[in-house]
């Protein structure tokens, strides 16, 4: 058993995982990101230039709030970090921030990403417009449907959302697109990748530039410490920000993958329900058939839409210092209602599975602190949330507030309820 790595080794690897998958093409520009990562990150002027942009533009620190409502009603103390509330809506804006200050410094004029919910696409372009940068953003066209409040945001920051119909057209299309657009373009172009996922330095650079969201958890608890800090795993951007500030210091770290459907079906539970194997330039775990053929991922929330995951998560899991966990989609959706309702916070479908998690092992948390990374919110979720709330027959209309909900409102015209399995305390 091995303990948290500040860093990966000189060949960008975590133990067994990470490293360096890439077309030879890609290897010169990896090497000068790496060493412009390293010159940067070990430079004091950029890194008071990062952390003001953190401060003025984002709006950092983000709170952490104690829920009353939620911990009286799941029988232990929750507390939330609101990464809701940074800039855009998301803890993805502290990576978008930092790679774009990167690019900027590393003179390129362009910036491309992938997104899948749409957060670090819209993270992306908010800070490619702050820094005067070209932007372009692939996303698939399934992603584009429902996170449709997304695009037109990232359309109104000047950026131009580039729609990928191949495979699943999701988030795993996505990545492999911008992919190849910076073989083509690495000269003048930067690839910012949303999450500690990619060959190195990508996991390592991005898991620096959101390490701000346990620090400040750290400094914002003072000397009490949380018993459980939980977070959705996706590529795993805002639980690795969360966790490596806590790794090895005795804090139970909770990584909630998507189920999907179940394990036993669709879902994107790449540690839980995956497999060691390559994919998007690095060593990790994955969801792969018995021939090493990447399988489509399944999860309701497009940002936990993926069959792999971050190589340092791969990692923790190996050598206990995190444990993954998973929800499923209805589970989620449960997690939304309830924050929701207890709270008065709508999350991010992705955030609300580290809710639904506590929620169902409230029994192993009774009297514990619990610290959960609310990585963003639901607005761009609404259109998702609706039709589970008001399912209605092909062609019928319906405003959707004279339906009745899963969730209470007046009697509608037949929309199929599903029993609340949180109740609200009498
Ligand atoms: C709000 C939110 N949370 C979580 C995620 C999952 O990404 P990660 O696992 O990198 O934090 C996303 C991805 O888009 C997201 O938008």
């Amino acid at each position: 058993m091995s303990g948290p790595l500040e860093r990966p080794d000189a060949a960008g690897r975590f133990g067994d995982y990470g490293g360096q998958y890439a077309p030879e093409t890609l290897m010169p520009a990896l090497k000068e990101l790496t060493v412009a990562f390293e010159e940067a990150w070990g430079d004091a002027s950029f890194v008071d230039e990062y952390r003001r942009w953190l401060t003025d533009f984002v709006g950092r620190p983000t709170p952490l709030q104690h829920t009353e409502r939620l911990s009286a009603e799941l029988g232990c103390e929750i507390w939330l970090k609101r990464e809701d509330l940074a800039h855009t809506g998301a803890h993805k804006i502290n990576n978008g921030v930092g790679q774009a200050l990167l690019t900027a410094r590393m003179g390129k004029p362009r910036l491309i990403a992938e997104t899948g919910a749409g957060q670090h696409g819209v993270a992306t372009a908010t800070a490619a417009a702050a820094f005067g940068l070209e932007c372009a953003v692939y996303m698939g066209t399934v992603d584009i449907e429902r996170q449709h409040l997304n695009v037109v945001r990232m359309e109104l920051l000047g950026c131009e959302v580039i729609p990928v119909e191949t495979g699943a057209a999701t988030l795993k299309d996505a990545v492999s697109a911008a992919m190849r657009d910076w073989v083509r373009t690495v000269h003048t172009t930067h690839y910012s990748i949303g999450s500690v996922v990619g060959p190195h330095p990508f996991p390592w650079m991005v898991r620096e530039f959101q390490r701000v969201i346990g620090e400040e958890t750290i400094r914002q608890f003072g000397e009490t410490q949380p018993d459980h800090v939980v977070a959705c795993v996706g590529g795993g951007s805002n639980a690795m920000g969360m966790f490596h500030p806590f790794a090895g210091a005795g804090v139970d770290l909770v990584g909630v993958e998507a189920a999907g459907e179940g394990l036993d079906g669709p879902h994107g539970a790449a540690i839980v329900g995956g497999s060691p194997g390559v994919l998007h330039g690095s060593m990790s775990m994955m969801l792969q058939d018995d021939d090493g053929q990447v399988l489509e991922a399944h999860s309701i929330s497009a940002g936990l839409d993926y069959p792999g995951v971050g190589p340092e998560h791969a990692y923790f899991a190996q050598n206990g210092i995190a444990r993954y966990v998973t929800a499923t989609d209805a589970d989620a959706l449960d997690g939304v209602h309830l924050l929701s309702r207890t709270e008065g916070i709508i999350p991010a479908l992705e955030s609300a599975h580290a809710i639904a998690w506590i929620a169902n092992n409230r029994e192993e948390l009774v009297g514990d602190t619990v610290v959960v990374c609310l990585s963003g919110r639901g607005d761009k979720d609404v259109d998702v949330l609706a039709k589970s709330m008001f399912p209605f027959e092909e062609g019928e209309r319906s405003l959707p507030g004279r339906r009745s909900g899963r969730y209470g409102g007046s009697a509608g015209m037949g929309a199929k309820r599903r029993s609340d399995p949180y109740p609200s305390r009498p």
